[in-house]
């Protein structure tokens, strides 16, 4: 199933509730006060309230053990008079409400990792991880594959210490911080990607669609397989240029979506463009132009 409309979250949301639930939501909502909210063609930048709004659809979207990660970072604005530029604390506002007052787990925190674009960086560091908010909502075990994850190691089976766990079998650790089991580098919580252009998001045709706020398809595509069961139903109420869809449709999951923004340069609606991505996934002719 793909089903990616013009339509707002929370009627995403309640589409995925009606539907008794969906196991993963994969999204990233606009930041709050970001630069790039006018090119969404939406009309307001988004504001704290409409996050917790987001937090309590999310719940009721999710059946239970399902997921929800989400990518949402914080501008670097003066977000408290007098302290000049910060990066702000919107991101972690929206993980303790989540977690506090609407209900959710959180099983781990993780970080994407991406190049940082080269620009201004007196008085602070470049930026080059964002959060990614990993939240479950209570009441089952869910679906959790983390050897979706697995990645031959570049160094081989070598390690440069040897180190026992807590079962007794042996690991290796590499100088770069990375667990190598048997020649298997195993995930840990920073997801790193590269770029987010310039063919090394995983998708020349999804770059191409000059999306503003994109997140790369080797994302969206790691956290559908870790996450969303084979015959299970993925979300993305902020689908922009259909990346999570086209990591759906690649991996064989269902998908609902909607976006409310259009293009900025021809008013081409976000969604339409997101479901002409899934669908052409779906079809083998086209499908190298996107993976
Ligand atoms: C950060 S972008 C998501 C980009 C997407 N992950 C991708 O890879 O292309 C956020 C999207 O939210 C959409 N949006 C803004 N407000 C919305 C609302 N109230 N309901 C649904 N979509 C909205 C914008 O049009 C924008 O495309």
């Amino acid at each position: 199933m793909i089903d990616i409309r013009h339509r707002s979250f929370e009627e995403t949301l309640l589409a995925c509730e009606a539907l008794g639930g969906v196991d993963l939501i994969v999204t990233s909502p606009p930041y709050c006060d970001a630069r790039t909210a006018s090119a969404y063609g939406t009309a307001d930048a988004w504001r704290e309230e409409q996050y917790k709004a987001l937090g309590d659809a999310c719940f009721a979207a999710l059946k239970p053990g399902g997921h929800a990660i989400v990518n949402v970072d914080a501008p670097v604005r003066e977000w408290r008079k007098g302290f000049g530029t910060e990066r702000g604390f919107h991101a972690w506002r929206l993980m303790l409400d989540w977690a506090e007052r609407v209900g959710f787990r959180v099983p781990d925190r993780l970080a994407f990792g991406r190049n940082g674009l080269p620009g201004a960086y007196g008085g602070r560091f470049r930026n080059d991880w964002e959060p990614l908010l990993w939240f479950q909502r209570p009441g089952a075990d869910g679906y959790f594959d983390k050897a979706s994850l697995d990645a031959p190691s570049p160094y081989g089976c070598s390690g440069t210490t040897t180190q026992r766990k807590a079962d007794g079998t042996m690991y290796s650790r590499v100088a770069s911080g990375a667990a190598v089991e048997n020649g298997i580098t195993r995930r840990g919580t920073l997801w790193s990607y590269g770029g987010t252009g310039h063919g090394q998001s995983g998708s020349a045709g999804l770059e191409a669609t000059g999306h503003p706020a994109r997140f790369p398809l080797r994302l969206a595509i790691d956290v559908v397989a870790c996450f969303c069961p084979p015959e299970g139903i993925a979300c993305d109420p902020f689908m922009g240029s259909g990346t999570s869809a086209v990591a759906c449709v690649t991996l064989g999951r269902s998908v609902i979506g909607g976006d409310l923004g259009a293009r900025e340069t021809d008013g081409k609606r976000w969604a339409d463009i997101a479901r002409e991505n899934a669908d052409a996934i779906a079809n083998p002719t086209q499908q190298s132009l996107f993976v």
